[in-house]
Parts: structure tokens; C-alpha cells; sequence
């Protein structure tokens, strides 16, 4: 015990000042390690938020995987209250991550272009951690792995992921298994496909949501998928707004059309059938 040590039942008794090595907060957090990985590209004193809001983006993205993976595979396992708590948590997350965008969501072209040129070519879609939460939302692409090829681990993680069954694939067969007539062509499909919507799993959706047990588990994991699903849809339009703010009309450094690629792929719905099948309820 140091010196500093005090009976726990002592009113105030101060913090533990001494320690023989680095402190234990520093050996759980790795702050130290944290805290030095920024390194602008320019001189331009705006660049640091862009940098560490990037940095703090990548940390919510390797989260909600975590939690995404966490909830596919208590799912495959028929383990739906551990399921359920894990996409609960990555409805907050991903609400803290969409309200990391508020530094970055009022930028003029003047500020955007004081450090743009210094990003080169580098542009958030070589992000692997957020193609692995598009691979878990079923939009599966061969393609996107092509950029990482220069990264082995990287490269490996992104291709397990693809080989692997996305949430959406672990919540069908779970529906499948409790009796829902979930096509079989889609409980065989070749998982390293993109998900497209399919009439016969609206249809599934569509006799959930107008059955009688509304507090059900079917409705219920339904409606934590649709919020998934919500949220995910406006981090890419506060994403495509901050970009229309930032750069009009401009190619993208990652050499895209820019805003007009992000609108294409704002578009796009999230677990398309939970929403379709509302319009037939
Ligand atoms: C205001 C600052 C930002 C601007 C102007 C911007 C611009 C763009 C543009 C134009 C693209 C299309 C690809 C390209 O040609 O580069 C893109 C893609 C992307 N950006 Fe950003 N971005 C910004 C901030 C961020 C931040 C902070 C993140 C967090 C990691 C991020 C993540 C992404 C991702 C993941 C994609 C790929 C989207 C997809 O594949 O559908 N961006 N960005």
C-alpha cells in the first residue's frame, strides 16, 4: 500500500498519487498512445478537428461492429435477449457517433480548403471499419476490398467479414426458425453477395407487423433493426449535407463524384423490406 493510502470509509480522502510504473488508467485506456496518434497535414489550425472527428468516427465504427457481430451471433445461437441488448447499445452509439458530426457540419469551402489539398487522395471511403458495418448491414461487395490490398490484416479481416453472414442474414434465419416462412432461396444465399430486397422476406415483415402480438418478439426485433436501420440512414445524410457544405458540387479526393455519389448512396434503405412492408400493414 503508498503512503497516500487511506481507510476507504475516510470522508474525502484523496485519490492514490504513486505508482511504480505507468498508471493503471494508462495500461486499460492506452491514452498515451490515444492522444498521440494525431498528425495534421497542414499548418491549418482547423484541420485537428477534422482529424480527431475522423479519428473518433473510426472509434464508434469499430464499436458498433463489435456489437453488430455480438447481436448476428446470439442470434444464431436463438439467444434473443443478448441480441437485443446489443443492438439497444449500438442505437446510443450510433446516436453519440451521428452527433460527433456537429464540429465538422458547418465548414465553408474557404476552411475545407485550407487543409483538403493535404489529404491527397485519402477520403473516408478507404474506411475498412466502415465497409465492415456495411458488410453486417448486408450490402456485401467483393469490390470494396480491392483498396486494402496493400494491407494484409486489413485485407483478411474485410474478407472473413464478406465470407461471413451479414446481422441481417443471422435475424432471417432466426424469423426462419421460429416459424416464419422466410424464403429458402435466401436462407441458401451465397453470403458474399449483396443482400437485395426480396418480395417473400417483405412479405414475412408485412405478417409481423399486422399480426396480433404486437409486443411480441418478431415486432420487437423488428423495430430495434428499423432504428439501427434510421440512424444509419442519417449518419450518411448529415455526412452528405456536411459534404454539400463543405466542397458544392466538387469531386471527392477519393476521386468519386462527390455529393452526387453520396446521394446515390444516401438513397439507399437499410434492411429495405422493414420498411416496404409498412405500406401493406
Ligand atoms: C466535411 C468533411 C467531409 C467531406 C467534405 C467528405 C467528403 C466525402 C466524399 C466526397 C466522399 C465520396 C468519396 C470520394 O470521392 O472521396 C466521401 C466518402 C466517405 N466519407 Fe467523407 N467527407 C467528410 C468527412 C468524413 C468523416 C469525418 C468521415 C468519418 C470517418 C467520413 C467517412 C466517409 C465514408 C465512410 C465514405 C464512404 C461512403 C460510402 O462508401 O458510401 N467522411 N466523403
Amino acid at each position: 500500500m503508498s503512503q497516500h493510502h487511506h481507510e476507504p470509509n475516510e470522508l474525502s480522502s484523496p485519490p492514490n498519487f504513486d505508482f511504480a510504473g505507468t498508471t493503471p488508467y494508462e495500461d486499460y485506456v492506452q491514452a498515451d498512445v490515444l492522444t498521440h496518434l494525431q498528425h495534421p497535414l497542414s499548418d491549418d489550425p482547423g484541420e485537428m478537428v477534422f482529424l480527431v472527428t475522423t479519428q473518433v468516427m473510426e472509434l464508434w465504427f469499430t464499436v458498433i461492429v463489435h456489437e453488430w457481430r455480438t447481436a448476428a451471433q446470439a442470434l444464431r445461437g436463438d439467444d434473443l435477449p443478448t441480441a437485443m441488448a446489443a443492438l439497444k447499445r449500438s442505437t446510443y452509439e450510433l446516436e453519440s457517433l451521428n452527433a460527433s458530426w456537429k464540429p465538422l457540419a458547418h465548414l465553408t469551402p474557404g476552411q475545407f480548403n485550407a487543409y483538403r489539398s493535404a489529404l491527397g487522395e485519402g477520403s473516408g471511403f478507404q474506411s475498412a471499419m466502415y465497409r465492415r458495418m456495411e458488410f453486417l448491414l448486408g450490402d456485401k461487395s467483393a469490390s470494396m476490398l480491392v483498396p486494402h490490398r496493400g494491407a494484409p490484416r486489413v485485407h483478411a479481416e474485410l474478407e472473413k467479414a464478406l465470407q461471413e453472414p451479414s446481422l441481417y442474414d443471422e435475424v432471417l434465419g432466426f424469423l426462419a426458425r421460429r416459424g416464419h416462412e422466410v424464403p429458402a432461396a435466401i436462407l441458401t444465399r451465397d453470403l458474399a453477395q449483396r443482400y437485395d430486397a426480396d418480395p417473400g422476406v417483405e412479405q414475412v415483415w408485412q405478417r409481423i407487423y399486422a399480426g396480433p402480438d404486437q409486443d411480441g418478439v418478431a415486432v420487437r426485433l423488428g423495430e430495434a433493426l428499423t432504428e439501427v436501420a434510421e440512424l444509419v440512414w442519417r449518419w450518411r445524410n448529415d455526412h452528405l449535407v456536411a459534404t454539400r457544405r463543405a466542397m458544392g458540387a466538387k469531386t471527392g479526393t477519393g476521386g468519386s463524384a462527390g455529393v452526387a455519389w453520396l446521394e446515390k448512396r444516401a438513397a439507399k434503405n437499410v434492411f429495405p423490406e422493414l420498411w416496404t412492408a409498412r405500406s401493406h400493414v
